[in-house]
């Protein structure tokens, strides 16, 4: 490596896109290859897991060469290799774990294992340098967690999802109005031309913990929408998901400003799929008005998915703590956040 400057290879494939990116620094994208596979999941509803699979396999060499391509940068340029190794899919996180571990092999490089969620709140760092001690909003397709950070490398959940995440939930109610998955980003739109007429429940909101559940709310959505079709009323779609939308933003937004209160920190990080809700980020940046102290960071849109850029961010400080993988690496489909 140049001594100003190290290069990370980094891998993503925890779900439907395969993901690869070059990062320099640990905060300068030089590439950033999203090969989503939406297209071939809309028309069963979610991702089919062995779908998945394959389209990764198709992917993964392509995504590579892109990825350097792109960069500028060949092999013997990189300092590591970082991929994601849990949580996810087994067989989708297994192709960019092997991939990860080839590049690795063949080019004397260090591997790099990096947790999927810890790499959702680093794609925060692409949108300012992160100061600790940090609290992040982890809301996406798959986990909903309120996470105090101590220091860049120290994760400690404080708060979770009972039953659905965040996004599924908005998947799940998608389905009920007819939208294509993903559903979270139409009914954000949907709800910004509704009102809140519905008043749906807010579960857990006042209770003495920073739980989430979102099982309820959608029960209470769907059970509206069978009730009207039963009885032949048609109901404003704009206004449930206007509904719908007011009462997770309510709840996640209450919490998580009681989290704030009772641990002290310098930022507020949100992160994941969800954080690219505009309701969410909107409500957030007036609730931090009150606070002088702690800075709102927020992900970048085009972060707040998936990609192999936030892993790659995480990864850097992976590899700066010293954390390697041996070519004996596996994946972990159901990976706990305590560590990356
Ligand atoms: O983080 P992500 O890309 O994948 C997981 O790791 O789960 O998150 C995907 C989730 C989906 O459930 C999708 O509906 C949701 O994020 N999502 C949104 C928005 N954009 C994506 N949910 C609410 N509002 C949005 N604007
Ligand atoms: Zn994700």
């Amino acid at each position: 490596m140049a001594e100003d400057r190290n290069l990370i290879l980094a891998f993503e494939s925890s779900c439907d896109e395969t993901s690869v990116a070059v990062i320099e620094n640990g905060n300068k994208i030089l590439s950033n290859i999203v090969a989503t596979q939406i297209k071939s999941h809309k028309r069963f509803g979610g991702v089919v897991p062995e779908v998945a699979s394959r389209h990764h396999i198709e992917q993964v060499t392509y995504c590579i060469d892109d990825a350097l391509c792109e960069a500028n940068v060949d092999y013997d340029d990189l300092d590591a290799v970082v991929v994601t190794y849990g949580p996810g899919l087994v067989g989708s996180l297994l192709v960019g774990v092997t991939a990860a571990k080839t590049v690795a092999y063949a080019h004397d490089l260090p591997l790099v294992p990096v947790n999927h969620m810890a790499g959702h709140i680093y794609a925060a760092r692409f949108a300012g340098e992160l100061h600790f001690p940090a609290l992040a909003l982890l809301v996406s397709g798959g986990h909903t967690e309120l996470v105090y950070l101590s220091g860049p490398y120290d994760f400690k959940i404080i708060g979770e999802t009972r039953d659905d995440a965040c996004g599924e939930a908005y998947d799940k109610v998608g389905r009920v109005l007819g939208l294509t998955y993903p559903a979270g980003k139409q009914i954000d739109e949907m709800a910004h031309k509704g009102h809140d007429t519905f008043h749906f429940p807010r579960a857990m909101e006042k209770e003495d913990n920073f739980d989430f559940s979102f099982s309820g709310l959608k029960s209470a959505f769907i059970n509206t929408v069978h009730h009207a079709d039963q009885i032949g009323e048609k109901l404003d779609e704009n206004d449930l998901a206007a509904s719908f939308q007011q009462s997770v933003v309510d709840v996640l937004a209450e919490k998580t400003i009681r989290c704030l209160k009772e641990f002290p920190v310098k930022q507020l990080i949100l992160a994941g799929g969800v954080a690219a809700n505009q309701g969410l980020r909107t409500r957030l940046d007036e609730e931090l008005q009150a606070f002088d102290d702690v800075e709102l960071i927020k992900a970048p849109l085009k972060l707040c998915g998936d990609n192999a850029a936030m892993i790659g961010a995480a990864g850097y400080e992976a590899y700066l703590a010293g954390i390697r993988g041996g070519l004996d690496l596996n994946a972990d489909p159901s990976l706990e956040f305590d560590w990356i």
